[in-house]
Order: structure tokens, then C-alpha cells, then sequence
């Protein structure tokens, strides 16, 4: 088969360097992919949202399988323009990839179908919104509706900072269209995890959970970023908190969409809270999580193309799992998720036997690879236990990497 994979990231080198496994496999496509993803499949200059061009593309080279790593391409209808032409796409079209594109609507859908997650209150206008904050007080959550690549979300511990917030999105557009519009909800505690299932319709397989890291610097301080690294499984969330997270909001949600008409394809992205009260959702994706997606599909036993193939056929995948454990720490570029420098030469990269690296913003040129983005690559390692796991990686970039251009955490897979 030939399959077509859309997107620039980690998520997508570690989907490839899986697909590459199967022996179903003729060849790989990426569009536009990085230069790890150029070592595994051909790579082709079409952006992820020129949606003609990747059509053309998919239809010229007869793809029997198309998969799309980012959001963006999802909610310009990718999936809806591939449907139209007759071709096989393992994603949501954008009516069900508006859970993840609208908070607003992401909110009313789980209000409206009894999914677990935040109060909250939605606006437009910035004074009505401060007198919401004020009657509530801190901390407190607002978030821009749309998209806003990670600079959303305000975790607000001061009523003065929410205020903030909102005057940045409502009244001074810091995020354009996205924050036009805002939702402010209830500031919840607890560990985080991330729940990913392969779903087709009200066919739902969920995955094992995992915890990314989501703030820059140790000891979560600093800003929000994409991820700073990741681990899998989250041993601390017991069974019966997976039992009720499958069904009480991946097969609800699912259920609720496929029963509006909007039938979800794709992965299912629940990212949740372990509160007092029990799993609340803080936010839905439509694809796979990154970085979560390159420490969880390492520990997947079956053939990834056929457990597509089964959920899109509407057979069970019977997903099975290394008794492992895997984890993955993000290289950055120095000033991420600020202004950064790209074109950074990166070192030759010996692997070992225990690790393996996924990159994400990495570009080859005539003198080498080179940084390409804020998350540059992610080193990653199994092992028996999270905390060795991540020493592997650890190593692997003590080792490999010396300039001062970059950065990463030293607590992935330490801190809960
Ligand atoms: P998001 O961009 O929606 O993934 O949110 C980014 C991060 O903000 C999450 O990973 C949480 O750490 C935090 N967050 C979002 N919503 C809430 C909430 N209601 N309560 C506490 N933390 C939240
Ligand atoms: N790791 C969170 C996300 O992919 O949105």
C-alpha cells in the first residue's frame, strides 16, 4: 500500500517510523515531513494546508491510505475534500474536528452530553467577562475559543492576571480571530493524563494513558509550550479511572457525534484532570497528541497500518502492549516558546540500543541537519520502569548534544 502522511512533527516521525514497520507497506509519503522523516519516507514540499495540492498529490501517486498528524489541516475540511474525491482518510471531517477547533463548542457539547469537565461560562464581551472573574475569583481559566498553537489557554492565579487575559484576547486581539471570543472556567487540581483511542463511528479502542509536560522549564514553571516531554503508560491512573474515562467521554463523545450526524473518524484526544471528584475533561483533540504520540505508539505490539485498516473497516484492532515503559524528552530551541533561532547545525547522532529520536523541527541541508522550530527533536527510551526509561534518554542526549543553542527539561518522568 501506499500510504500518505501529513505533517512536519515528531508526532508524525514517530507515526512513520511505525508505519515503516509493516510489511503491508510499499511506500511512505510525507507532506511536507522534517529531515528524521525524510530517512523513512519521500518527502514532498506541499504545505499542510494547501488541501488541492495534497489531493492532487494523494490522487497522482494512487495513496491507498491518508493520514494527518496536525489540527490546521483538519478544520480547512481536509477530510471532507478527500471524502468528496473517493479517497480513504483516517481523520475527522470538520463539522467533528470543531471539538477540538471551538472550545466554546467543545464545552456546550460536553454540558450537553454529560462528560465530565469544568464549569464555565462563555463571552465576547470584556466586561461582562471581568464581572464573571470577579464573582468567581482565583485561580481561574480562560481560554480563547479558537486555535491559538499552544498560547490559549491563561491558568490565572490572580484575579488581576484573568483580567489580563481577558483584555490581551477580547480588547487588544492578541490572538486575532481565536480569542474573539472566550470561555472562562473553573481552575480544577489534580494529575493530569492524556487519553487517545482510535475511533470510527461509536467504534472506540482506547490506547494506554500517557503524561506530557507541558510548561517549559523543571518543576513545571514557565510558560505553556507544545510539550516539553512525555511518558507512558501513566501508572499512577488506575484501571477503574480508564474504565470510566473510555466510557464516560471518548464512547459519550463518540456516541454523541456519530448519533448529531457527525460521525468521528480518527483519533480521539481526551485530555483530563484526576480530580477529587473524579477524571474531568480539560480539552478535546480530533488527532494525535504530541508528544504523547511518541511514547505511545513505541509500546504498541500490532502492525499500525492494519489497526487503521481494522477501525476503518470496522473490526476490533485487539490493540496489544508492551508491558514497558517509554519516555521521551523534548530538545528545544534556546528562547522556546518565545523567539528562537533556527538553522542551529545539529550533531551527528549516534543511537544506542536502548533509544531513539523523533524529530520535529529539523531540516537537512548541504552542511547537515539543521534546528527548523521551537521543539527541535525528542529523545526517547523503553524500559522496564518510567524512571529508567527516561536515563536512557537523558544519556542519549548528554552525550549527543553540547550546544548551548538548546535546551530540555531534566524531570520528564520524574514529576507527577
Ligand atoms: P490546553 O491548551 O487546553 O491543553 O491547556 C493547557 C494546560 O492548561 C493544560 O494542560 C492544563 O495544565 C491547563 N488547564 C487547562 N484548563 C484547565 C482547568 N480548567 N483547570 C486547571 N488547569 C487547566
Ligand atoms: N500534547 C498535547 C497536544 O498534543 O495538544
Amino acid at each position: 500500500m501506499n500510504l500518505f502522511v501529513i505533517g512536519r512533527g515528531g508526532r508524525e516521525h514517530s507515526m512513520i517510523m511505525k508505519l515503516a514497520e509493516s510489511d503491508k507497506v510499499d511506500t511512505i509519503y510525507a507532506a511536507p515531513g522534517n529531515a528524521g522523516i525524510s530517512e523513512a519516507a519521500e518527502c514532498v514540499d506541499i504545505d499542510e494546508l494547501d488541501i488541492g495540492g495534497l489531493l492532487e498529490f494523494a490522487v497522482k501517486k494512487q495513496i491507498d491510505l491518508t493520514i494527518v498528524g496536525p489540527e490546521n489541516p483538519l478544520l480547512a475540511g481536509i477530510a471532507d475534500e478527500f471524502h468528496e474525491a473517493g479517497l480513504v482518510i483516517f481523520a475527522p471531517e470538520k463539522d467533528s474536528a470543531l471539538i477540538e477547533g471551538s472550545k466554546r463548542y467543545a464545552k456546550a457539547f460536553m454540558e450537553e452530553n454529560s462528560i465530565p469537565t469544568a464549569s464555565y461560562a462563555t463571552f465576547t464581551d470584556a466586561g461582562e467577562a471581568k464581572s464573571y472573574i470577579e464573582q468567581q475569583g482565583a485561580p481561574i481559566v480562560v481560554k480563547a475559543d479558537g486555535l491559538a498553537a499552544g498560547k490559549g489557554v491563561i491558568v490565572a492565579e490572580t484575579v488581576q492576571e484573568a483580567m489580563g487575559a481577558v483584555d490581551d484576547m477580547l480588547v487588544n486581539n492578541a490572538l486575532s480571530k481565536a480569542g474573539k471570543s472566550i470561555v472562562i472556567e473553573e481552575c480544577l487540581m489534580g494529575e493530569e493524563f492524556s487519553l487517545m483511542a482510535f475511533v470510527h463511528g461509536t467504534n472506540v479502542f482506547p490506547m494506554i494513558p500517557a503524561r506530557d509536560h507541558k510548561r517549559a522549564f523543571d518543576q513545571d514553571k514557565g510558560p505553556n509550550t507544545g510539550g516539553m516531554g512525555a511518558y507512558a503508560p501513566a501508572r499512577d491512573i488506575s484501571p477503574k479511572t480508564l474504565a470510566f474515562s473510555s466510557e464516560n467521554v471518548l464512547q459519550k463523545a463518540a456516541d454523541a457525534m456519530a448519533a448529531a450526524g457527525q460521525s468521528f473518524t480518527g483519533i480521539l484526544y481526551a485530555g483530563l484532570i484526576m480530580t477529587d471528584n473524579g477524571p474531568k475533561v480539560i480539552e478535546f483533540n480530533a488527532r494525535f497528541g504530541d508528544p504523547e504520540t511518541q511514547v505511545v505508539l513505541p509500546l504498541l505490539k500490532n502492525d499500525l497500518l492494519q489497526v487503521f485498516l481494522d477501525v476503518l473497516g470496522g473490526k476490533d484492532p485487539s490493540l496489544q502492549w508492551e508491558e514497558q515503559s517509554c519516555a521521551g524528552v523534548v530538545l528545544a530551541s534556546k528562547g522556546y516558546p518565545g523567539s528562537y533561532k533556527k538553522g542551529v547545525k545539529l550533531p551527528e547522532m549516534d543511537m544506542d540500543a536502548h533509544s531513539f529520536v523523533a524529530h520535529a523541527g529539523t531540516r537537512k541541508t548541504r552542511d547537515g541537519i539543521v534546528s527548523d522550530g521551537g521543539r527541535v527533536l525528542l529523545a526517547g527510551a523503553k524500559a522496564a520502569e518510567v524512571e529508567d526509561a527516561a536515563e536512557y534518554a537523558y544519556k542519549w542526549l548528554k552525550q549527543n548534544v553540547h550546544s548551548e543553542e538548546f535546551f530540555y527539561r531534566k524531570d520528564i518522568g520524574k514529576c507527577d
